[in-house]
């Protein structure tokens, strides 16, 4: 999509991170947008910081989650905006710790927010864009979805499924000569609130006990969080970008580059796969 002004956006996990950044750097492109989290408080703070660049916003409380908050989110967007153009489907969360350690919890948790949030996204609001033609969709998944890290395998597991789902949509679309867009973007590490998660955590989902190596991990995830190089800011300028330019693949950080070729050679060459935090 080369023309951005006076088209609309919509945003998942909008209220903070990623998702506020890349609701800014489209408003500053002169885009209206509609903004969704469940937390309420924040988004209404980033709504007014959109309206502050002379466009129009509007926000829902929505579980990603829940088919029907994601239907409504699509129909209260199109009713209030007019109609949606480009779809970031970016909220997430990242409990993490060893497979054997997660709870049924934490998977269904994880599971309905970065998986099942991407599909209700596709689902609900694809249908549009493809009927007019026009459109852009931007999965967030991760850099732990071309790479595999230790100790988070949950979040791995949620972030390869959704560039598998990406990718696929990509192909889908393309086979059926549609001018509707795709990006994947794939970040390492950004100075987000993505470490304090567990805040959006629903009670009924309850969360593991935490071994010493789990709570371990978390500091240094935390630290590793907190000293991201690439701010949120420059992330989303990176999506704004790859929007205009088309491109699929969104690779913030270059960094990490070796690692996702270790991957592929291992496979190629059929060894067991490298640690990708020891290359
Ligand atoms: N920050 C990083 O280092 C990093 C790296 C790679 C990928 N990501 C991904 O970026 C995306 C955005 O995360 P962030 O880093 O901005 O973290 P963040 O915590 O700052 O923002 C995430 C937002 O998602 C919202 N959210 C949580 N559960 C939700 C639900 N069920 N329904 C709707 N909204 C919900 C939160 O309230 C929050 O506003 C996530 O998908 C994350 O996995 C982050």
């Amino acid at each position: 999509m080369k023309k951005l002004k006076g088209k609309v956006a919509a945003v998942t996990g909008a209220a903070s991170g990623l998702g506020r950044s890349m609701a800014l750097a489209f408003a500053a492109e002169g885009m209206d947008i509609a903004l969704a989290d469940v937390d309420e408080v924040n988004l209404t703070a980033v709504a007014d910081e959109v309206q502050e660049k002379g466009v129009r916003a509007i926000t829902l409380k929505v579980d990603v989650s829940q088919a029907a908050q994601v239907d409504a989110f699509r129909d209260q967007t199109i009713a209030r905006l007019g109609a949606v153009h480009v779809v970031c489907n970016n909220a997430g969360v990242a409990p993490l710790g060893p497979l054997w350690e997660s709870s049924v919890g934490d998977w269904e948790w994880i599971l309905g927010v970065n998986l099942w949030g991407v599909i209700h996204g596709v689902r609900a609001f694809a249908p549009a864009l493809i009927a007019q033609n026009e459109g852009h969709i931007v999965n967030t998944a991760s850099v732990a979805g071309l790479i595999s890290p230790p100790g988070m395998g949950a979040y791995n597991v949620t972030k390869h499924a959704v560039v598998a789902l990406s990718e696929t949509l990509y192909h889908d679309l393309r086979e059926r000569k549609s001018k509707v867009g795709v990006s994947v973007l794939c970040p390492a590490y950004v100075p987000t609130g993505i470490a304090d998660s567990e805040r959006s955590r629903p009670k009924h989902l309850a969360a593991s006990e935490k071994s010493r190596e789990t709570q371990a991990k978390e500091a240094m995830v935390r630290k590793a969080v907190k000293s991201g190089k690439i701010s949120a800011a420059e992330v989303a300028q990176a999506v704004v970008k790859a929007v205009k330019a088309d491109r699929f693949y969104i690779l913030t950080h270059e960094g990490i580059t070796p690692a996702i070729r270790a991957r592929m050679e291992d496979i190629l060459k059929a060894r067991a796969p490298r640690n990708p935090l020891a290359l």
